[in-house]
């Protein structure tokens, strides 16, 4: 276990070498793997959830190599795996390895850390049976789940499913399932989630469509019985690593941070919009397209921010930001209100508790809501204490930016959990002029 301590009152000023997108690398590592041949994908986010996912696919026979950020992968048919595939903390793997692996007609249990045990599966295990795939869970919500092998040659069932929740994950485990559907999938969101899995699908050449509904948005694909090509990509830089130095740079008097090559998916950049509508000081100079997603550079710089309100499809936009910007929220003057986001109980920790209880540990004014929070902003934090990670990568980053402005250093506890997304957050956050101490717990 260790702890970092930051200490306040240091500007933050360069260049930052964001790591490689995780949803864009999960899904790239995932698709070479059901290839046949040998991708090569650069930029690759080396962490502990997509570390998950590689030995989950080593145990399904897929040879791998990663050099630095390089991921070479010989994609070929998988095999059935002799012990459990451990999923770790990652929710990613579990829910897309899971649909990948009724399309594969693999036989396999799908298992995880304790916190993965604990988030809720019952949106995968359903439509995946509607489909036809043989899997369960002894409480029918929870990890272990058991997939086992249908009859040879017996496709899986095509279907419309409407997902209560926009999810990306439980979408992405359904488009993976439909490749080898017997006719077209069509899966339902209530607002549109990040769509990567879309573009990299499409681009190898499967058929799929996406479209505005009345109620919502329709993703459809049809059946893909060929191999999937191999292919080279370059990730972009991870647009939600990316959020933490924004709220970073508006947060800390002085500070001026250049992000280059941020991926600028219309489907993740709901915190830069909302810190623009606070006032925020965020430029973004277009870059073009980068294995098929928008990126652009981001110049991020001190500003005074201003309470707004989040709900709706502007929540789905920014699911994973808002433990960092509850964090902005405290730094601005006024209220922020953040609601229908109740889904922010189902990550890496119930958000909604973990980020109110650590920014009233900061001595912020919070209060929690069943679906959102309400911040009431007094333009700082006053910090001086120790706070826990929760096991939630960010919730620690989320401290450590606090830190960064607060009237007293933040020290936050289990920092390694970080690891999970960002192994160089700390790092980085010195190379651009923070002050920080990283120590053993426990002396271990
Ligand atoms: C992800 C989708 C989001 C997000 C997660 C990564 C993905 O989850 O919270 O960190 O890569 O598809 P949901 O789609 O379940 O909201």
């Amino acid at each position: 276990m260790s702890r970092l301590t930051v200490f306040p009152g240091h500007p933050l000023r360069g260049e930052v070498n964001l790591p490689g997108d995780k949803s864009i690398s999960h899904r790239a590592a995932l698709l070479a793997a059901m290839a046949e041949g040998e991708s090569r994908i650069e930029h690759f986010l080396d962490s502990g959830v997509t570390r998950a996912l590689l030995n989950a696919l080593q145990q399904v026979g897929v040879a791998w190599h990663l050099d630095g950020e390089t991921l070479t992968v010989q994609g070929q048919p998988w095999r059935n795996p002799s012990a459990a595939l451990n999923c770790g903390n990652s929710a990613t793997t579990l829910r897309l390895l899971a649909g990948a692996l009724a399309a594969r007609n693999t036989a396999a249990v799908l298992d995880g850390s304790a916190g993965l045990r604990r988030r809720p599966m019952g949106r995968i295990l359903q439509p995946l049976r509607a489909m036809g795939a043989a899997i369960d869970s002894a409480d029918g919500e929870h990890a272990p789940l058991t997939l086992s092998q249908r009859p040879a040659g017996k496709p899986l069932r095509a279907t419309t499913h409407r997902l209560a929740v926009a999810s990306a994950q439980v979408k992405s485990c359904l488009l993976l399932a439909g490749l080898a559907a017997e006719g077209a999938v069509t899966v339902i969101e209530p607002h549109r989630s990040r769509d990567h899995s879309e573009r990299l699908l499409g681009a190898l050449g499967v058929e799929i469509e996406s479209r505005p509904l009345e109620d919502g948005w329709g993703v459809t694909i049809h059946p893909h019985p060929a191999a999937l090509p191999p292919f080279h990509l370059t990730i972009p830089g991870d647009t939600s690593a990316a959020a933490f130095w924004l709220v970073a740079a508006s947060i800390t008097p002085g500070s001026r941070i250049t992000l280059p090559g941020v991926g600028l998916n219309p489907g993740r950049i709901g915190l830069l919009e909302a810190l623009r509508e606070m006032g925020g000081r965020i430029e973004v100079i277009p870059r073009g397209e980068q294995g098929g997603e928008p990126v652009g550079d981001v110049v991020a710089a001190h500003a005074d921010l201003r309470g707004i309100e989040i709900h709706g499809e502007r929540v789905t936009a920014m699911i994973d930001e808002f433990p960092v910007f509850a964090v902005a929220a405290a730094f601005a003057t006024g209220i922020t209100r953040v609601r229908e986001a109740d889904e922010l109980r189902h990550k890496e920790s119930d958000r909604i508790r973990a980020l109110c209880s650590l920014l009233s540990a900061l001595g912020a004014k919070v209060e929690e809501q069943p679906d959102g929070f309400t911040v009431y902003g007094q333009g700082g934090l006053r910090g001086g204490a120790s706070v826990q990670a929760e096991g939630d990568h960010r919730i620690a980053m989320a401290a450590a930016v606090a830190g960064l402005a607060a009237d007293q250093p933040v020290t936050v506890q289990g920092a390694e959990i970080m690891a999970e997304s960002y192994p160089n957050f700390a790092e980085t956050l010195q190379g651009l002029g923070g002050k920080i101490r990283m120590e053993a717990e426990n002396g271990g």
